[in-house]
């Protein structure tokens, strides 16, 4: 966004765009509300669009397109073999990542299947700034295990360091050093650190994990599906590159890796996934797998109109305006909550706004699952969906026992170009009074309980009714506000 300064002095990011097509929302009341989420069992996987006011669940496949990329997915070139909309985007992300070659995937975790399916054997590792569930999962299904090594901050909720993101190259140093190079399937870069809250890392640390894994030759997999946030950051607070294009940080970013993967749900507003390499042996192993588990070569099991606009999309990420977009909305609700005392992840990352769970309902224990609980209160209290990161999302070990996450947040996604400030100031409204009103909720506990990626299927009870209280303060307070 360009950088306008208002008479009063207030911060205000200023959308670089205009509507030009809307979808009807609906806000039910809060007595349909709370028949919904029960109906849900307090997943809000599980509630159904027509409940939910603002979808705060993900950024994922939700961004808004554009003008350009629509028109772009009226002109593509449908067929089975040959493509000339493929080649489209194959040239465009030649032209932006400076790979050689690039294989199409329907979506960010088909990637992850194929990249671990060739690089995972039983027994080796993957270590990484920080994993994504759906990475995780595909790693240990083929053997593998991941090894967490984010630089200190990452895991300080509150903090005014500006690349949580980073990885702890001595800690990378010393687990070469212990378990040799050859037990490393490839180190694992993931740009805009989801689970962490959207943290960011800089152009100078991946160039210190490259002399790393250039001392012990090792491989750097890269994660570019919130590369559009993270490029803001590394413009605006790495202080090297503030005089340098997008294009030329992002070149920079991808000369450093030899696999880049990415989700086109993200990376692009469109829907769909890509992974790109310079190296002839890599693609080779991994192009057959395409064919097999995601279509032939020219589409990869994305639908033709969406590859025209992924094309599109990724020049469009290109502008600075475009990308500046959810960081300054989200730097808005993160200040503004901030300011009146609830605790949120700081600095405010990319992607959306993460609300720690562990200190705005410190009376939850963690074997209650606070940011599930968080989850649910908020959509009771304002039809606001947003996603549980915290042990829900987790995964019980070999013996049953709960694993508890290093944090418990609920993320408060803002997809690209999609709200406007006025929906974001009444999410915030209903956060604040909610945080008021914090002693009121209380824990969850399973009633079902899926073995594997349980937060998407599994269903939840509260652990007294103390739903039903909150429903009773809302009709005090607000009256008869929906
Ligand atoms: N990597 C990262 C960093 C992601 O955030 C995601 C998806 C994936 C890989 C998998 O991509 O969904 O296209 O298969 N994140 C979504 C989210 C689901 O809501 O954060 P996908």
């Amino acid at each position: 966004m360009p950088h306008v300064r208002l008479f009063s002095g207030e911060p205000l990011p200023l959308e670089m765009h205009k509507v030009r097509i809307v979808q009807k929302l609906d806000l039910v009341p809060i007595e349909r509300r709370l028949q919904a989420i029960t109906e849900a069992g307090n997943n809000t996987f599980l509630l159904k669009n027509r409940d939910i006011y603002l979808d705060m669940l993900t950024d994922s496949g939700v961004n808004a397109m554009s003008d350009r990329q629509l028109a772009a997915m009226m002109e593509s070139d449908d067929s089975y073999a040959g493509s000339s909309t493929f080649t489209k985007l194959e040239d465009k992300v030649r032209e932006i990542f400076g790979k050689t070659h690039f294989l199409p995937v329907h979506q960010g975790r088909a990637a992850e299947n194929i990249l671990a399916r060739v690089f995972v054997r039983p027994g080796t590792m993957v270590p990484m700034n920080y994993h994504f569930t759906t990475t995780k999962a595909h790693i240990v299904l083929n053997g593998g295990s991941i090894e967490e090594i984010p630089v200190p901050e990452a895991l300080q909720v509150t903090s005014a360091f500006p690349f949580k993101g980073n990885l702890d190259t001595a800690r990378l140093e010393a687990l070469i050093r212990q378990h040799g190079a050859e037990r490393i399937a490839f180190v694992r870069i993931e740009t805009g650190t989801n689970l962490i809250g959207g943290q960011p890392h800089s152009l100078e640390n991946l160039r210190q994990v490259r002399a790393v894994c250039d001392r012990h030759g090792l491989m750097i997999v890269f994660d570019a599906s919130l590369l559009a946030d993270n490029l803001y950051f590394i413009k605006t607070r790495e202080e090297a590159c503030r005089t340098r294009s997008i294009r030329e940080i992002t070149r920079a970013v991808a000369d450093l890796c030899d696999v880049i993967y990415f989700s086109a749900r993200k990376l692009g507003c469109a829907r769909g996934g890509g992974i790109c390499t310079s190296d002839t042996n890599a693609y080779l192993k991994m192009r057959e797998l395409v064919t097999l588990y995601e279509g032939f070569l020219t589409y990869g099991g994305m639908s033709i109109r969406e590859i025209e606009a992924i094309a599109v999309g990724l020049e469009e990420t290109m502008d600075e305006n475009m990308i500046s977009q959810g960081p300054q909305f989200i730097e808005y609700m993160v200040r503004e909550l901030d300011r009146q005392g609830v605790p949120v992840v700081t600095p405010a990352g990319g992607l959306g706004c993460h609300l720690d769970a562990l200190r705005f309902l410190p009376h939850v224990p963690q074997t209650e699952y606070p940011a599930g609980a968080l989850a649910s209160a908020l959509y009771l209290v304002s039809g606001v969906r947003g996603m549980e990161r915290g042990t829900v999302s987790e995964q019980r070990d070999e013996h049953g026992r709960e694993t508890l996450a290093n944090m418990e947040l609920l993320r408060l996604a803002v997809p690209r170009r999609v709200f406007t400030l006025s929906q974001l100031k009444y999410a915030i409204d209903r956060i604040v009074w909610l945080h008021r009103h914090r002693d009121l909720v209380g824990g969850l506990r399973f009633t079902e309980e899926p073995k594997l990626l349980r937060f998407f299927f599994g269903k939840l009870a509260a652990t007294s009714p103390w739903q039903d209280r909150i429903v009773q303060s809302f009709r005090q307070d607000l009256g008869d506000s929906l």
